[in-house]
């Protein structure tokens, strides 16, 4: 297989970059041949407020990538991350031009040209346009219209949109860590890839990723994202809720968090046996589980409470058919399902499952996800020599924002 068949994704979560390196196989799955790892020092609640750190961490989550595999990476699709992103709604509308009414790429092409007129504001630039749905001769619902035939060709599509600098930020310390953006792909979209079955993204379900400094809340119906919220909180928010609460230093609240705590504190024990170490002092004192969990507790509530009032204002006040599916790092915590089946007042919460893509760790689930989504989608995302299904999404699109980023970038 020749080098530039692999697939290579970097997730800059606020926790850690992931890198992960796979090969495709023809059934539709990848198989997986390199993993990185570096913690992210440089980003916070979702937003990168260092650059060199950042481009540290990248560099060596690519470097380890690279000595599993024993490849060299020169390029990567990159997963875009909810925060500072908008989603627009739009339509585009063309007469089809052959002769004999069929629908071609260049068809295609144009109305997904049209669908981008959308007005921005100065600070804001489009990064992706994905169809819902097309329209041929008012009959929608149609998801592929290439080789119809029809008159009026029409694209329901969402223009993702993302406020400059974060893009620019992001952008340049991928580059800056040498590596070639191959595509930017919303982080949504790559989890939903692996975490929900084609029958939840038909029926309609929220797929909520509660990371360390954000929660994405998204929701997929008609098998389409449709809309998307984020909230500036996070596993971070409760490590420091908990550090503050025992008063011990951060790294030590994260690792009892990771270790004892517990999202509801119906489970727990009451016995004082874990031995922390306050600040300024030296003397051991023991605290039980349930004094843990108190300081956990209510801001995964809070979390929680504010998922569900995104989740109204997009329309929802009672769960879609599907219902949820929590993904993410803090969703690996005991006792979250019950607490988000109060929250929610539904049964129909799960958490994301992995071992469909045989991850055992789901630290690397996102950037598994872009692989996926890379290997599913990526021939509709770029135009230059990948053939010729490459011009039906992007097209003259992805090489303004090729262009864009290396203007920018320079
Ligand atoms: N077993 C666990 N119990 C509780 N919390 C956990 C556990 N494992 C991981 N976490 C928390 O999950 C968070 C990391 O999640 P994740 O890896 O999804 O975040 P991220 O992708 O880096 O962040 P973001 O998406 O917000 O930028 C951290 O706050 C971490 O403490
Ligand atoms: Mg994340």
């Amino acid at each position: 297989m020749s080098k530039r068949n692999y697939l290579v994704g970097i997730d800059v979560g606020t926790a850690e970059v992931r890198v992960g390196l796979g090969e495709p196989r023809p059934d539709g799955t990848v198989n997986i041949i390199g993993l990185g790892l570096s913690p992210s020092d440089g980003v916070r609640k979702g937003v990168i407020v260092d650059l060199d750190k950042t481009v540290d961490a990248i560099a060596t989550a690519v470097d380890e990538a690279e000595r599993m595999a024993g490849l060299k990476i020169d390029s990567a699709y990159v997963g875009l991350k909810g925060l500072n992103i908008e989603l627009i709604s739009n339509r585009g509308v063309v007469a089809v031009s052959g002769e004999d009414r069929e629908i071609r790429e260049e068809d295609i092409d144009r109305v997904m040209q049209a669908a981008r007129v959308v007005a921005l504001t100065m600070d804001r630039e489009i990064v992706d346009i994905i169809p819902r749905e097309f329209i041929v001769d008012g009959f929608d619902g149609i998801r592929d219209p290439l080789g119809m035939l029809g008159v009026r060709l029409e694209v329901d599509a969402l223009v993702v949109t993302s406020l400059i600098t974060s893009l620019h930020n992001l952008l340049r310390c991928v580059n800056k860590a040498g590596i070639n953006i191959r595509g930017l792909i919303l982080q949504a979209l790559a989890n939903a890839e692996i975490s929900l079955s084609p029958d939840e993204k038909d029926l309609g379900v929220f797929l909520v990723d509660i990371g360390a400094g954000t929660t994405e809340i998204s929701l997929f119906q008609h098998g389409k994202l449709q809309k998307m919220a984020v909230i500036p909180l996070g596993g971070d928010h409760i490590t420091t809720d908990l550090a503050a609460g025992l008063r011990i230093n951060y790294f030590k609240a994260e690792e009892l968090k990771r270790e004892h705590g517990s999202a509801n504190l119906t489970y727990t024990e009451g016995e004082p046996k874990i031995e922390i170490k306050t600040v300024g002092s030296n003397e051991l004192r023991l605290v039980s589980e349930r004094e843990l969990t108190g300081f956990i507790e209510p801001r995964v509530q809070e979390i929680l409470q504010i998922t569900r009032g995104e989740m109204i204002k997009l329309g929802w006040p009672y769960l879609p058919p599907a219902g949820v599916v929590l993904r993410g790092g803090v969703s690996t915590m005991k006792g979250i399902v019950e607490v988000a089946r109060q929250h929610f007042e539904s049964n129909q919460v799960r958490l994301a499952n992995f071992d469909v893509v045989g991850v055992q760790n789901p630290i690397y689930s996102t950037v598994i996800g872009l692989l996926y989504y890379a290997q599913h989608n990526q021939p509709r995302m770029f135009t230059a020599e990948r053939g010729k299904s490459a011009k039906r999404k992007g097209s003259g699109f992805w090489q303004r924002l090729k262009d864009w980023m290396t203007d920018i970038i320079d």
